[in-house]
Protein backbone atom coordinates (compact mmCIF):
# COMPACT_ATOMS: atom_id res chain seq x y z
CA UNK A 1 0.00 0.00 0.00
CA UNK A 2 1.05 3.57 -0.74
CA UNK A 3 1.19 6.16 1.76
CA UNK A 4 1.75 9.35 0.78
CA UNK A 5 4.10 11.33 2.80
CA UNK A 6 1.32 13.97 3.92
CA UNK A 7 -0.78 11.45 5.18
CA UNK A 8 2.22 10.15 7.40
CA UNK A 9 2.99 13.33 8.88
CA UNK A 10 -1.30 14.24 9.49
CA UNK A 11 -1.26 10.98 11.68
CA UNK A 12 1.80 11.45 13.27
CA UNK A 13 1.19 15.33 14.42
CA UNK A 14 -2.13 15.46 14.59
CA UNK A 15 -3.29 11.58 15.40
CA UNK A 16 -4.71 12.25 18.76
CA UNK A 17 -6.53 15.53 18.14
CA UNK A 18 -7.18 17.18 15.45
CA UNK A 19 -7.27 15.07 12.37
CA UNK A 20 -9.41 12.52 13.52
CA UNK A 21 -12.89 12.44 15.44
CA UNK A 22 -12.30 11.91 18.49
CA UNK A 23 -14.13 8.17 19.59
CA UNK A 24 -17.92 8.89 21.00
CA UNK A 25 -18.65 5.91 22.35
CA UNK A 26 -18.49 3.69 25.57
CA UNK A 27 -18.25 -0.11 25.82
CA UNK A 28 -21.73 -0.62 28.38
CA UNK A 29 -20.35 -1.42 31.35
CA UNK A 30 -19.92 -5.16 32.52
CA UNK A 31 -22.39 -6.26 35.48
CA UNK A 32 -20.70 -5.48 38.66
CA UNK A 33 -19.29 -8.41 40.65
CA UNK A 34 -19.37 -8.43 45.06
CA UNK A 35 -16.98 -6.41 46.32
CA UNK A 36 -16.85 -2.15 46.23
CA UNK A 37 -13.43 -1.51 44.33
CA UNK A 38 -15.10 -4.26 41.75
CA UNK A 39 -18.35 -2.36 41.48
CA UNK A 40 -15.97 0.97 40.76
CA UNK A 41 -13.94 -0.73 38.37
CA UNK A 42 -16.41 -1.93 36.47
CA UNK A 43 -18.04 1.48 35.59
CA UNK A 44 -14.44 2.58 33.81
CA UNK A 45 -15.19 4.13 30.67
CA UNK A 46 -13.42 3.29 27.66
CA UNK A 47 -13.34 4.36 24.42
CA UNK A 48 -13.90 2.96 21.51
CA UNK A 49 -12.30 3.98 18.50
CA UNK A 50 -14.52 5.01 15.26
CA UNK A 51 -11.65 6.92 13.28
CA UNK A 52 -8.17 5.71 13.24
CA UNK A 53 -5.16 6.11 11.63
CA UNK A 54 -3.94 3.98 8.89
CA UNK A 55 -0.30 4.50 9.94
CA UNK A 56 -0.04 4.41 13.47
CA UNK A 57 -3.41 2.74 14.76
CA UNK A 58 -4.37 3.23 18.23
CA UNK A 59 -1.24 4.16 20.09
CA UNK A 60 -0.91 3.00 24.23
CA UNK A 61 -0.38 6.44 25.10
CA UNK A 62 -3.43 7.72 22.83
CA UNK A 63 -5.85 4.81 24.82
CA UNK A 64 -4.16 5.98 28.05
CA UNK A 65 -5.00 9.89 27.18
CA UNK A 66 -8.32 9.38 25.92
CA UNK A 67 -9.20 7.05 29.00
CA UNK A 68 -7.69 9.49 31.07
CA UNK A 69 -10.34 12.30 29.51
CA UNK A 70 -13.59 9.84 29.61
CA UNK A 71 -12.38 9.26 33.73
CA UNK A 72 -10.70 12.13 35.32
CA UNK A 73 -10.36 10.45 38.44
CA UNK A 74 -8.36 8.11 36.51
CA UNK A 75 -5.69 10.70 35.43
CA UNK A 76 -2.97 9.34 37.70
CA UNK A 77 -3.54 5.83 36.64
CA UNK A 78 -2.73 6.61 33.25
CA UNK A 79 0.52 8.93 33.88
CA UNK A 80 1.67 5.56 35.69
CA UNK A 81 0.89 3.46 32.53
CA UNK A 82 3.17 5.60 31.01
CA UNK A 83 5.92 4.66 32.69
CA UNK A 84 4.81 0.72 32.26
CA UNK A 85 4.88 1.72 28.38
CA UNK A 86 8.07 2.82 28.82
CA UNK A 87 10.00 0.08 30.70
CA UNK A 88 8.11 -3.06 28.54
CA UNK A 89 10.12 -1.20 25.70
CA UNK A 90 12.92 -1.46 27.30
CA UNK A 91 12.54 -4.93 28.56
CA UNK A 92 11.44 -6.24 24.93
CA UNK A 93 14.96 -4.84 24.10
CA UNK A 94 16.75 -6.24 26.54
CA UNK A 95 15.11 -9.57 26.39
CA UNK A 96 15.50 -9.51 22.44
CA UNK A 97 19.58 -8.37 22.78
CA UNK A 98 20.11 -11.23 25.27
CA UNK A 99 21.69 -13.75 23.72
CA UNK A 100 24.19 -11.29 21.67
CA UNK A 101 27.75 -12.35 21.80
CA UNK A 102 28.08 -8.35 22.74
CA UNK A 103 25.04 -9.50 25.84
CA UNK A 104 27.18 -12.08 27.79
CA UNK A 105 27.14 -10.00 30.48
CA UNK A 106 23.50 -10.76 30.90
CA UNK A 107 23.48 -14.38 32.04
CA UNK A 108 23.08 -15.60 35.49
CA UNK A 109 23.67 -13.07 38.60
CA UNK A 110 25.26 -15.42 40.86
CA UNK A 111 22.64 -14.06 43.86
CA UNK A 112 19.75 -16.01 44.90
CA UNK A 113 16.43 -14.52 45.26
CA UNK A 114 13.90 -14.49 48.30
CA UNK A 115 12.45 -17.53 46.82
CA UNK A 116 15.73 -19.32 46.92
CA UNK A 117 16.19 -19.09 42.92
CA UNK A 118 19.08 -17.87 41.27
CA UNK A 119 18.58 -14.64 39.84
CA UNK A 120 19.35 -14.14 36.27
CA UNK A 121 20.73 -11.00 35.77
CA UNK A 122 18.59 -9.83 33.28
CA UNK A 123 15.45 -10.76 36.46
CA UNK A 124 17.48 -7.69 38.36
CA UNK A 125 17.56 -5.30 35.77
CA UNK A 126 13.63 -6.18 34.61
CA UNK A 127 13.21 -5.22 38.41
CA UNK A 128 15.10 -1.94 38.64
CA UNK A 129 14.04 -0.79 34.90
CA UNK A 130 10.47 -1.18 36.46
CA UNK A 131 10.96 0.55 39.60
CA UNK A 132 12.82 3.42 37.92
CA UNK A 133 9.82 3.55 35.25
CA UNK A 134 7.36 3.86 38.17
CA UNK A 135 8.87 5.84 40.57
CA UNK A 136 9.67 8.65 37.68
CA UNK A 137 5.98 9.08 37.22
CA UNK A 138 5.55 10.52 40.52
CA UNK A 139 2.52 8.63 40.95
CA UNK A 140 3.93 5.54 43.08
CA UNK A 141 5.15 5.20 46.76
CA UNK A 142 5.59 1.58 47.16
CA UNK A 143 6.01 -1.84 45.10
CA UNK A 144 6.06 -5.40 45.70
CA UNK A 145 8.08 -7.89 43.64
CA UNK A 146 9.00 -11.11 42.88
CA UNK A 147 12.67 -10.06 43.24
CA UNK A 148 12.31 -7.86 46.53
CA UNK A 149 12.20 -9.24 49.93
CA UNK A 150 9.33 -7.30 51.33
CA UNK A 151 7.45 -4.39 49.84
CA UNK A 152 10.20 -1.53 49.06
CA UNK A 153 10.05 2.15 48.48
CA UNK A 154 10.43 3.70 45.19
CA UNK A 155 13.21 6.18 46.17
CA UNK A 156 16.84 6.40 45.08
CA UNK A 157 19.39 4.09 46.11
CA UNK A 158 20.75 6.34 49.06
CA UNK A 159 17.60 5.49 50.86
CA UNK A 160 18.09 2.29 52.84
CA UNK A 161 17.06 -0.87 50.77
CA UNK A 162 13.63 -2.73 51.74
CA UNK A 163 12.96 0.14 54.06
CA UNK A 164 9.00 1.06 54.07
CA UNK A 165 8.36 4.46 53.01
CA UNK A 166 4.84 6.11 52.79
CA UNK A 167 4.08 9.53 50.74
CA UNK A 168 -0.07 9.73 51.61
CA UNK A 169 -0.31 11.71 48.45
CA UNK A 170 0.98 8.80 46.18
CA UNK A 171 -2.10 6.93 44.53
CA UNK A 172 -1.08 3.80 44.04
CA UNK A 173 0.79 0.34 44.98
CA UNK A 174 2.48 -1.83 42.33
CA UNK A 175 2.91 -5.12 42.34
CA UNK A 176 4.91 -7.29 39.90
CA UNK A 177 6.82 -9.72 38.35
CA UNK A 178 9.37 -8.29 36.59
CA UNK A 179 10.53 -10.79 34.30
CA UNK A 180 8.28 -14.20 34.09
CA UNK A 181 9.76 -17.36 32.62
CA UNK A 182 13.52 -16.03 32.77
CA UNK A 183 15.04 -19.66 32.67
CA UNK A 184 13.51 -19.50 29.27
CA UNK A 185 15.84 -16.84 28.01
CA UNK A 186 18.78 -18.86 27.01
CA UNK A 187 16.69 -20.49 24.57
CA UNK A 188 14.86 -17.81 23.18
CA UNK A 189 11.38 -18.66 24.39
CA UNK A 190 8.60 -16.77 25.33
CA UNK A 191 9.16 -14.68 28.84
CA UNK A 192 6.73 -11.81 30.35
CA UNK A 193 6.19 -9.12 32.72
CA UNK A 194 2.81 -9.26 35.21
CA UNK A 195 2.00 -6.04 36.52
CA UNK A 196 -0.95 -5.08 39.43
CA UNK A 197 -2.30 -1.75 40.47
CA UNK A 198 -3.77 -1.66 43.93
CA UNK A 199 -4.88 1.94 45.46
CA UNK A 200 -3.97 2.29 48.64
CA UNK A 201 -6.50 0.11 51.40
CA UNK A 202 -7.74 2.41 53.55
CA UNK A 203 -8.49 -0.78 56.10
CA UNK A 204 -5.38 -1.54 56.26
CA UNK A 205 -4.79 -1.36 60.21
CA UNK A 206 -1.65 -1.29 61.35
CA UNK A 207 0.46 -0.25 64.68
CA UNK A 208 1.32 3.28 63.30
CA UNK A 209 4.68 3.48 65.82
CA UNK A 210 6.24 0.61 63.72
CA UNK A 211 9.00 2.07 61.60
CA UNK A 212 11.27 0.27 59.53
CA UNK A 213 12.99 -2.50 61.11
CA UNK A 214 10.51 -2.74 64.01
CA UNK A 215 7.48 -3.73 61.98
CA UNK A 216 6.70 -7.57 61.43
CA UNK A 217 6.74 -8.47 57.94
CA UNK A 218 2.64 -8.76 57.80
CA UNK A 219 2.99 -4.75 59.12
CA UNK A 220 5.17 -3.77 57.08
CA UNK A 221 3.63 -5.22 54.19
CA UNK A 222 0.29 -3.96 55.38
CA UNK A 223 1.64 -0.35 55.80
CA UNK A 224 3.13 -0.96 52.16
CA UNK A 225 -0.75 -1.83 50.82
CA UNK A 226 0.59 -4.63 49.12
CA UNK A 227 -1.59 -7.47 50.95
CA UNK A 228 -4.45 -6.77 48.90
CA UNK A 229 -7.31 -9.23 47.18
CA UNK A 230 -7.14 -9.43 43.67
CA UNK A 231 -10.64 -8.11 44.23
CA UNK A 232 -9.20 -4.66 45.00
CA UNK A 233 -7.04 -4.41 41.74
CA UNK A 234 -7.95 -1.44 39.56
CA UNK A 235 -5.61 -2.19 36.65
CA UNK A 236 -3.57 -5.59 35.65
CA UNK A 237 -1.61 -5.56 32.74
CA UNK A 238 0.98 -8.64 31.02
CA UNK A 239 3.78 -7.97 28.34
CA UNK A 240 4.61 -10.81 26.61
CA UNK A 241 8.25 -10.98 25.11
CA UNK A 242 8.22 -13.19 21.88
CA UNK A 243 7.93 -13.31 18.02
CA UNK A 244 6.14 -10.00 18.85
CA UNK A 245 5.60 -8.43 21.85
CA UNK A 246 2.12 -7.79 23.66
CA UNK A 247 0.43 -5.69 25.95
CA UNK A 248 -2.31 -6.92 27.55
CA UNK A 249 -4.45 -4.70 29.74
CA UNK A 250 -8.06 -4.78 32.24
CA UNK A 251 -9.17 -1.54 34.07
CA UNK A 252 -11.98 -3.27 34.99
CA UNK A 253 -13.60 -3.51 31.50
CA UNK A 254 -12.56 -5.71 29.09
CA UNK A 255 -9.24 -6.76 27.86
CA UNK A 256 -7.16 -4.61 25.33
CA UNK A 257 -4.63 -5.98 23.59
CA UNK A 258 -1.72 -4.27 22.10
CA UNK A 259 1.08 -4.56 19.83
CA UNK A 260 4.73 -3.29 19.92
CA UNK A 261 5.27 -1.50 16.51
CA UNK A 262 8.68 -1.50 16.08
CA UNK A 263 9.08 0.84 13.01
CA UNK A 264 7.35 3.36 15.18
CA UNK A 265 8.51 2.61 18.69
CA UNK A 266 5.04 2.58 19.90
CA UNK A 267 2.17 -0.51 21.02
CA UNK A 268 -0.99 -0.65 19.00
CA UNK A 269 -4.17 -1.74 19.63
CA UNK A 270 -4.16 -5.16 17.84
CA UNK A 271 -7.59 -6.24 19.97
CA UNK A 272 -9.69 -3.96 21.25
CA UNK A 273 -12.28 -6.93 23.12
CA UNK A 274 -10.19 -9.91 23.75
CA UNK A 275 -12.42 -12.78 24.59
CA UNK A 276 -11.49 -16.23 25.66
CA UNK A 277 -13.28 -18.74 24.26
CA UNK A 278 -15.77 -20.33 26.41
CA UNK A 279 -14.79 -24.16 26.25
CA UNK A 280 -11.94 -25.53 23.93
CA UNK A 281 -9.65 -28.44 23.58
CA UNK A 282 -6.17 -26.96 25.02
CA UNK A 283 -4.85 -27.68 28.41
CA UNK A 284 -1.47 -26.69 30.09
CA UNK A 285 -0.10 -27.71 32.95
CA UNK A 286 3.54 -29.30 33.91
CA UNK A 287 1.96 -32.87 33.93
CA UNK A 288 5.02 -34.60 35.35
CA UNK A 289 3.20 -33.91 38.36
CA UNK A 290 0.14 -35.37 37.74
CA UNK A 291 0.78 -37.97 39.80
CA UNK A 292 0.93 -35.90 43.21
CA UNK A 293 -2.23 -33.85 42.45
CA UNK A 294 -5.42 -33.65 43.72
CA UNK A 295 -8.45 -36.64 42.45
CA UNK A 296 -10.76 -34.84 40.86
CA UNK A 297 -8.22 -32.54 38.85
CA UNK A 298 -6.80 -36.16 37.71
CA UNK A 299 -10.15 -37.08 36.61
CA UNK A 300 -11.06 -34.57 35.28
CA UNK A 301 -7.41 -34.10 32.95
CA UNK A 302 -8.10 -37.67 32.09
CA UNK A 303 -11.22 -37.13 30.49
CA UNK A 304 -9.61 -34.41 28.42
CA UNK A 305 -7.11 -36.68 27.12
CA UNK A 306 -9.17 -39.54 26.24
CA UNK A 307 -12.20 -37.55 25.06
CA UNK A 308 -14.84 -38.57 27.86
CA UNK A 309 -14.84 -35.18 29.41
CA UNK A 310 -18.04 -33.18 29.84
CA UNK A 311 -16.97 -31.82 26.14
CA UNK A 312 -16.72 -35.03 24.90
CA UNK A 313 -13.55 -33.72 23.22
CA UNK A 314 -9.78 -35.15 22.86
CA UNK A 315 -8.01 -32.51 24.71
CA UNK A 316 -4.38 -31.49 23.13
CA UNK A 317 -1.56 -30.28 25.50
CA UNK A 318 0.94 -27.23 25.47
CA UNK A 319 3.30 -26.09 27.54
CA UNK A 320 5.88 -23.40 27.64
CA UNK A 321 6.69 -23.33 31.12
CA UNK A 322 6.59 -19.85 31.36
CA UNK A 323 3.37 -18.49 32.59
CA UNK A 324 2.53 -15.13 30.39
CA UNK A 325 3.24 -17.42 27.44
CA UNK A 326 1.22 -19.99 28.25
CA UNK A 327 -1.43 -17.28 29.90
CA UNK A 328 -1.74 -15.53 26.59
CA UNK A 329 -1.60 -18.47 24.32
CA UNK A 330 -4.85 -20.06 26.38
CA UNK A 331 -6.86 -16.09 26.32
CA UNK A 332 -6.77 -16.29 22.39
CA UNK A 333 -7.17 -20.02 21.69
CA UNK A 334 -8.78 -21.19 24.83
CA UNK A 335 -8.00 -23.59 27.27
CA UNK A 336 -6.97 -23.84 30.56
CA UNK A 337 -3.69 -23.33 31.91
CA UNK A 338 -2.56 -24.52 35.47
CA UNK A 339 0.04 -24.97 38.25
CA UNK A 340 -2.38 -26.93 40.75
CA UNK A 341 -1.99 -27.84 44.53
CA UNK A 342 0.24 -31.22 44.60
CA UNK A 343 1.53 -33.16 47.34
CA UNK A 344 4.82 -31.49 47.17
CA UNK A 345 3.61 -28.19 46.89
CA UNK A 346 0.06 -27.67 48.32
CA UNK A 347 0.21 -23.86 47.20
CA UNK A 348 1.50 -24.52 43.69
CA UNK A 349 4.31 -22.94 42.82
CA UNK A 350 2.97 -19.77 41.02
CA UNK A 351 2.66 -16.38 44.00
CA UNK A 352 -0.53 -15.11 44.28
CA UNK A 353 0.20 -11.14 44.57
CA UNK A 354 1.74 -10.22 41.50
CA UNK A 355 1.42 -13.87 38.90
CA UNK A 356 -2.09 -14.92 40.57
CA UNK A 357 -4.21 -12.29 41.17
CA UNK A 358 -3.35 -9.76 38.27
CA UNK A 359 -3.48 -12.91 35.46
CA UNK A 360 -6.47 -13.83 36.92
CA UNK A 361 -8.27 -10.81 36.96
CA UNK A 362 -7.16 -10.45 33.16
CA UNK A 363 -8.89 -13.54 32.81
CA UNK A 364 -11.80 -12.89 34.27
CA UNK A 365 -12.14 -9.67 32.53
CA UNK A 366 -11.86 -11.66 29.22
CA UNK A 367 -14.81 -13.91 30.15
CA UNK A 368 -12.28 -17.15 31.40
CA UNK A 369 -12.29 -17.73 35.21
CA UNK A 370 -9.59 -18.66 37.75
CA UNK A 371 -9.69 -21.21 40.60
CA UNK A 372 -7.92 -22.55 42.96
CA UNK A 373 -10.63 -25.81 42.48
CA UNK A 374 -12.24 -24.60 45.75
CA UNK A 375 -11.67 -21.10 45.52
CA UNK A 376 -11.92 -18.11 43.18
CA UNK A 377 -8.37 -16.95 43.24
CA UNK A 378 -9.63 -12.94 43.00
CA UNK A 379 -10.46 -13.26 46.32
CA UNK A 380 -8.04 -14.52 48.61
CA UNK A 381 -6.67 -12.15 50.95
CA UNK A 382 -2.76 -12.59 51.09
CA UNK A 383 -1.22 -12.83 54.20
CA UNK A 384 2.35 -12.70 52.94
CA UNK A 385 3.85 -10.98 49.98
CA UNK A 386 5.58 -13.93 48.23
CA UNK A 387 2.32 -16.37 49.54
CA UNK A 388 2.00 -19.26 46.46
CA UNK A 389 -1.47 -20.21 45.36
CA UNK A 390 -2.55 -22.92 43.59
CA UNK A 391 -4.44 -21.96 40.25
CA UNK A 392 -6.16 -22.99 37.33
CA UNK A 393 -7.63 -20.66 34.81
CA UNK A 394 -8.86 -20.05 31.06
CA UNK A 395 -12.17 -20.84 29.14
CA UNK A 396 -15.45 -20.81 31.62
CA UNK A 397 -16.84 -24.32 30.56
CA UNK A 398 -13.31 -25.97 31.06
CA UNK A 399 -13.37 -24.38 34.32
CA UNK A 400 -16.44 -25.06 36.03
CA UNK A 401 -15.85 -28.75 34.96
CA UNK A 402 -12.96 -28.58 37.07
CA UNK A 403 -14.88 -26.26 40.17
CA UNK A 404 -17.47 -29.22 39.79
CA UNK A 405 -15.40 -31.89 40.39
CA UNK A 406 -14.00 -30.30 43.34
CA UNK A 407 -17.31 -29.57 44.87
CA UNK A 408 -18.11 -33.64 44.05
CA UNK A 409 -15.11 -34.25 45.99
CA UNK A 410 -15.44 -31.94 49.52
CA UNK A 411 -19.06 -33.52 49.72
P1 LIG B 1 9.51 -17.04 37.29
O1 LIG B 1 10.41 -17.17 36.10
O2 LIG B 1 8.98 -15.65 37.45
O3 LIG B 1 10.08 -17.58 38.56
O4 LIG B 1 8.18 -17.90 37.00
C1 LIG B 1 8.29 -19.19 36.49
C2 LIG B 1 6.97 -19.86 36.69
C3 LIG B 1 5.92 -19.61 35.63
O5 LIG B 1 6.23 -18.68 34.65
C4 LIG B 1 5.70 -20.95 35.01
O6 LIG B 1 4.34 -21.13 34.72
C5 LIG B 1 6.20 -21.92 36.03
O7 LIG B 1 7.17 -21.26 36.75
C6 LIG B 1 6.76 -23.17 35.42
O8 LIG B 1 7.14 -24.04 36.43
P2 LIG B 1 7.65 -25.56 36.12
O9 LIG B 1 9.01 -25.41 35.52
O10 LIG B 1 7.68 -26.21 37.47
O11 LIG B 1 6.67 -26.19 35.19
MN1 LIG C 1 6.88 -15.64 37.37
MN1 LIG D 1 10.09 -13.72 37.62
Amino acid sequence: MRISFAAVTLCSLYGNSLAFTRSTFHRPTTVALSATIEEKVAKTRVPVFDEVCDTTGVTLKRFMSEVAMLNPELKELTVLFGGVDTACKALSNLVKRSQLPSSETLGYEGNVNIQGEDQKKLDVIANDVLKRALRFTGRLGVLASEEEDTPVDVMPDNVKRNEIVIDESEKYVAVFDPLDGSSNIDAGCPTGTIIGIYEHDENCVIDEDCIGDECTEQEAACLANTLQPGTNLVAAAYCLYSSSTFFALTLGNGVYMFTLDDQIGEFVLSNPDVKIPESSSIMSFNSANYDDWDQPLKDVVKGWENGTGKSKTAFSSRYIGAMVGDVHRTLLYGGVFGYPSDKKSPNGKLRLLYEGAPMSFIMEQAGGLATTGTQRVMEIMPEIVHQRVPMMMGSKNDIEEIIEAYADWKQ
